[in-house]
């Protein structure tokens, strides 16, 4: 095979064997296929579009392009989860451990944040001493004892996927559908799960803006994962405004601490519970949608009861963490500086957009612009209304949590664009537009 031939007959609009994409991939992974080529190939890719079978093809190639985690020494039937990525979600720190509370085990890679929010990883490292570098020996065994672990993944899970995404930032090729979809799919088919649940997000603060394009997205990742042999569940949700109240590292481990103390915000709840209710029940292989009251409920006891937080506890001192942060949060990292925003003028929230919020924090230094960047845990904003409520003039709309005056008066200036304040009470967004579910039969 000749990697021209493979890059004009996509860009020519012919549909690539199994052979070929397999080829390409483990060419461009060992080194064989240079980065130009590769980049003429995305770009074809790119205009032309990828069939199914290709997308799940492309998928199957950069998943066995690496190491591919095997959890079946510890856990007979892996679920998983993964959000597309959205502006305050702190959803896998409280639905983890809720989801090991109720009794099925859970083992997750989490990735970095790019971009406007901090990821996974980054809000668990303002967490003294937690460690996400885990060998598969330390997965397996932290599984076996704890019913849970919540790591990086490695530079070894998916390699085509991480040099591929390289490429497609600096050619314009990031916003296509069989890449995004196979480029995700594949870090998960990689990590070993059974079952996945895939958290779609929706709105100004989301990768796809409308619901159209999450769903065409959610159907490609199911289609892909059932195609895999895998049981998916994907939520359509939404991300016009933050979701919780938080938006920060630091800031989010303590409202996820919140939330698993059985309070914190009420869509973040509804949220978590929704999410961790999916997963359990494919953990159990129950029907759906039958089990999923029934499970809501058996999991609103274990986050009133405690019974999640202890869970969250156990995970954190298994890492390494200093779990007096987990029993006293005010000993998490903490900003110098602390400015309320009030509103000029009464009236109801109409919109408290989640991009321009993500903006305010970037200036404060809580996300990176580049991999290398350094991120400040500390610094954030708490949104304290939300689409829906009421405010007076005077009342606080935000806190916001700088270490530098310079950065805090930026996201002061940044966040006054965030909130519409309306003479009509609006129509809250709803939590979800929508649920995909697929299984191989
Ligand atoms: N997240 C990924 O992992 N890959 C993409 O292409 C887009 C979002």
């Amino acid at each position: 095979m000749r990697a021209t031939d493979i890059i004009e007959k996509k860009r020519d609009g012919g549909e690539l064997s199994a052979e070929e994409i397999q080829w390409f991939i483990s060419g461009f992974t060992n080194g064989e296929i240079p980065d130009y080529q590769a980049a003429a190939w995305l770009m074809a890719v790119f205009l032309r579009g990828m069939t199914r079978r290709e997308t799940l093809d492309l998928t199957l190639a950069m998943a066995a392009s690496g190491e591919q985690l095997d959890l079946s020494a510890a856990i007979e039937y892996a679920v998983d989860k993964h959000s597309t990525g959205g502006v305050g979600d702190k959803v896998t720190l409280v639905v983890l451990p809720l989801v090991a509370a109720a009794g099925v085990p859970v083992a997750k890679m989490s990735g970095r944040g790019l971009g406007f929010s901090g990821g996974t990883l980054d809000k668990l490292e303002s967490i003294a001493g937690y460690r996400v570098k885990l060998s598969d020996e330390e997965i397996i065994r932290q599984v076996r004892e704890h019913g849970i672990v919540l790591c990086g993944q490695t530079k070894r899970l998916a390699p085509a996927d991480g040099a591929l995404y390289e490429l497609r930032d600096v050619t314009g090729t990031v916003p296509s559908l069989p890449l995004i979809a196979s480029s995700i799919m594949s870090k998960k088919l990689a990590s070993g799960a059974q079952a996945i649940v895939l958290d779609v997000k929706v709105g100004a603060g989301a990768f796809m803006k409308t619901v159209d394009d999450a769903r065409a997205l959610a159907q490609t990742m199911v289609d892909i994962g059932v195609g895999a042999g895998r049981a998916m569940v994907a939520l359509l949700s939404d991300m016009n405004q933050p979701l919780g109240c938080a938006v920060g590292n630091a800031l989010e481990v303590r409202e996820a601490i919140e939330a698993l103390r059985g309070g914190g915000p009420a869509d973040l709840r509804e949220h978590c519970l929704t999410v961790a209710a999916h997963m359990v029940r494919l953990g159990r292989r129950e029907a759906w949608p039958d089990a999923l009251d029934a499970i809501i409920q058996e999991l609103t006891g274990l986050l009133d009861s405690g019974a999640a937080l202890a869970k969250f506890r156990e995970l954190v001192a298994a890492q390494g963490g200093d779990v007096r942060q987990i029993d006293d949060p005010d000993r998490l990292p903490s900003a110098r500086l602390r400015e309320t925003v009030q509103a000029g003028r009464s009236g109801w929230v109409a919109r408290m957009d989640a991009l321009t919020v993500a903006q305010a924090t970037l200036e404060l230094g809580a996300g990176r612009a580049r991999k290398t960047d350094a991120i400040d845990p500390a610094v954030g904003v708490v949104v304290h209304r939300k689409v829906g409520d009421w405010v007076d003039a005077g009342d606080a709309l935000f806190t916001v949590h700088a270490n530098d005056e310079g950065q805090l008066a930026l996201a002061i200036a940044v966040l006054a664009g965030a909130p519409l304040l309306g003479n009509e009470a609006p129509q809250p967004p709803p939590a979800f537009y929508g649920t995909i579910s697929g299984a191989s039969d």
